[in-house]
């Protein structure tokens, strides 16, 4: 039985919670990799809509087990929180049906001012983080001050860990924000966290055994390839390897077990936060883009940044993310435009180029060089083939094929988990 990995091509937001959660009627199992609370996967099942951080969406399948890797940072309050709105909503999340890695990283509340008040000093340099306590939770992670969900267990091995990881807290943050890196209140948390102790598990050793056993498992990435920390648009990212690469450290499967990657690319482009984009539109097409497609951040309720598709920033998440096959997203929001228009290289400096520059600077200089094609006027989130979608929409889809790399194997074309249009008659587990 084949394992599955979905990563999104572009900087979050590409829809990929409702992928996944259309995939996960065919998974035994669900796992996430990397990010944390600053991921947002909101999932449509009926009328209800579900807002996920950390919780993998499979959780809305009520027969699906899910994991969370030892590469998710968890904020302990808000997995919490997450659990009891579930079950608020009537779905009881049994550690049966949840594992959290005893090598995930606590986001603490002192990583969470420590990212606020980073945010603040830098002014007009500021990368605009979600404010969650991401970056400084990995950087202490890499600074080996980290603590793992593990130490939940443990009361003193616990307050070891906070020990060395307040060292040199105090400094900082002592003044802005002393509750944050006051002791006794972070112990006194550890009462309130402990209720996570149940869903403490060796997920690396269940992943396998799940593996071995033949069960279909399901790697479900967050944010998108372009906020990789290595190969994204630095230091415009998020602090972990949100593209392929962070799924082999961030559950211990190696990459010779993971056997396709299906790719999720918005028909646009969106971006929340600062940072380089081309083919942003800060005009009357962006807004209408920006109005009709509904892109407001799903953690922050920021507006995003919108713009065409940028042809060669995906292509290069494409390729470094070794994508099979792709599901293009929110098709249905370019009904209604007269024309369309698609970067398909970059100018920078009188030369013609059709790769990213790895420098933020040099991209945010970049020019898109576009190729403009006919939009179409009538609505298409009913559509259920292919063949029903108007020719312009189809030249469309096939226009973004030819360029990028990989095969387009679904088109979703709304929220709803039926409105999926799937092309050709290889699933996305099965390939071809
Ligand atoms: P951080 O991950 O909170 O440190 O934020 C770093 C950058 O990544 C910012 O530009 C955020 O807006 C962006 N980012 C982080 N998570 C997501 C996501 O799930 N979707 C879209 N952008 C994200």
């Amino acid at each position: 039985m084949p394992s599955l990995a979905v990563v999104g091509l572009q900087w979050g937001d590409e829809g990929k919670g409702k992928v996944v959660d259309a995939l996960t009627a065919e998974a035994d199992l669900v796992c996430r990799y990397g990010g944390g609370a600053n991921a947002g996967h909101t999932v449509c099942v009926g009328s209800e809509r579900f807002v996920l951080h950390l919780v993998p969406s499979g959780i809305l399948h009520p027969d699906k087990r899910c994991v969370i890797g030892n590469g998710v940072v968890v904020d302990p309050d808000g997995l919490l929180g997450e659990l009891q709105a579930l079950r608020e909503r009537g779905i009881a999340v049994s550690p049966e049906r949840l594992a959290l890695s005893e090598r995930a990283h606590l986001v603490m509340p002192y990583h969470v001012a420590l990212d606020r008040l980073r945010e603040e000093r830098a002014g007009a340099q500021r990368l605009g983080t979600t404010g969650r306590g991401i970056g400084p939770c990995y950087t202490d992670k890499t600074a080996r001050v980290g603590i793992h969900a593990g130490a939940l267990r443990d009361r003193a091995r616990f307050e070891r860990r906070l020990q060395a990881a307040l060292r040199d807290k105090a400094e900082l943050l002592g003044r802005v924000a002393p509750e944050a890196v006051d002791p006794a209140r972070l112990l006194a948390a550890l009462d309130r966290w402990q209720q996570l102790v149940p869903y403490l598990a060796d997920t690396v050793a269940l992943v396998h055994q799940a593996l071995d056993a033949g069960e279909r498992v399901l790697f479900e990435g967050a944010q998108g390839a372009l906020l990789d920390v290595d190969l994204g648009t630095y230091p415009y990212v998020t602090s972990c390897n949100a593209g392929i690469g962070g799924l082999c450290a961030g559950t211990g499967v190696p990459p010779n077990r993971v056997d396709r990657v299906l790719g999720v690319a918005k028909a646009y482009m969106t971006r929340v936060g600062r940072g380089p984009m081309p083919t942003e539109l800060p005009d009357r097409t962006g807004a209408a883009l920006r109005e009709r497609g509904e892109e407001y951040g799903a953690t922050t309720g920021r507006p995003r940044r919108c713009g065409w598709l940028d042809l060669v920033a995906t292509r290069h998440a494409v390729r470094f993310c070794g994508i099979d096959a792709v599901c293009l997203t929110k098709l249905d929001v370019l009904s209604g435009f007269s024309e369309i228009r698609v970067a398909v290289a970059y100018r920078l400096g009188g030369r013609v180029i059709e790769t990213m520059p790895a420098d933020a600077e040099e991209l945010a200089a970049c020019e898109p060089v576009y190729e403009t094609l006919a939009g179409w006027a009538e609505p298409i989130a009913e559509v259920t083939r292919e063949e029903e979608l108007p020719p312009a929409a189809r030249d469309y889809v096939a226009f973004v094929e030819a360029r990028l790399g990989a095969r387009i194997a679904w088109l979703s074309v709304g929220r709803r988990r039926d409105q999926l249009i799937c092309r050709g008659e290889a699933g996305p587990w099965t390939g071809a």
